[in-house]
């Protein structure tokens, strides 16, 4: 322990002693980091043991093994046919925020609602995205904006940029959760 302590003394003493030291954890940091990335790499294609459904590089592919989702990971089983029948008034809407517990969560964009029930953690009342919920939060969505005032149907003043990004996250939402309606 003494041997340790003295050596370690003295080799602070030396000119440099410090950026050594932070360069020798700043590398040893990384590589562990990287040996991380590498088992966990090398854990997840259990689901590569049949060959037939592994040609190169389809990573989606093996989504469906891994154990808990990945942010923006697509739905492992298919989505259920739109149901474009069902019209939501903005009152019914309201029901599904996520603050009553039984009820689905549904934000809708562009008129279209979506069920966000699986992503209860980011909808709901605790969720870093709640006041989408419950609404259509076109608005908000397209401005990348969490404000409250924001989380409104109508985007018109949107500039073309934006309404870029509201179609793109239309088509995010459109291929990870079900369409339960559209909004009266
Ligand atoms: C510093 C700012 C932000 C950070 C670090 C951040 C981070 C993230 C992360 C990590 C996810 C994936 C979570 C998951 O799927 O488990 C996500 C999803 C998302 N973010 Fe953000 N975000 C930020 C700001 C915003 C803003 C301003 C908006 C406003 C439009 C926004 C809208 C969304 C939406 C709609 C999703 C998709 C959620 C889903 O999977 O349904 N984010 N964000
Ligand atoms: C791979 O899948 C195909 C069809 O899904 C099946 O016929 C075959 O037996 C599987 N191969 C292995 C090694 O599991
Ligand atoms: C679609 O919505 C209509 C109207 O609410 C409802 O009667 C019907 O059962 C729904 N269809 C499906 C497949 O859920």
């Amino acid at each position: 322990m003494s041997v340790l302590y003295t050596y370690l003394e003295d080799l602070l003493k030396q000119p440099y002693a410090l950026p050594t030291v932070i360069a020798t954890v700043s590398i040893a940091a990384f590589i562990t980091y990287f040996q991380g990335q590498k088992q966990q790499k090398q854990k997840t294609p259990e689901s590569n043991r049949n060959d037939s459904d592994t040609k190169k590089g389809s990573s989606e592919s093996s989504e469906s093994a891994a154990p808990k989702p990945k942010a923006f990971a697509l739905p492992s089983t298919p989505l259920p046919p739109p149901n474009w029948s069902r019209s939501w008034t903005s009152e019914e809407l309201s029901q599904h925020d996520g603050e009553d517990d039984d009820k689905a969560i549904y934000v809708a964009i562009k008129g279209t609602v979506f069920d966000v029930t699986a992503k209860k953690a980011m909808y709901g009342p605790s969720g870093g995205y709640h006041c989408f919920a419950g609404r259509d939060a076109s608005k908000a969505l397209g401005k990348s904006s969490l404000k409250v005032e924001d989380c409104v149907a109508d985007y018109s003043d949107l500039d073309e940029k934006e309404r870029k990004t509201l179609d793109d996250w239309y088509a995010f939402f459109e291929k990870r959760y079900p369409i339960v309606g559209k909004t009266a």
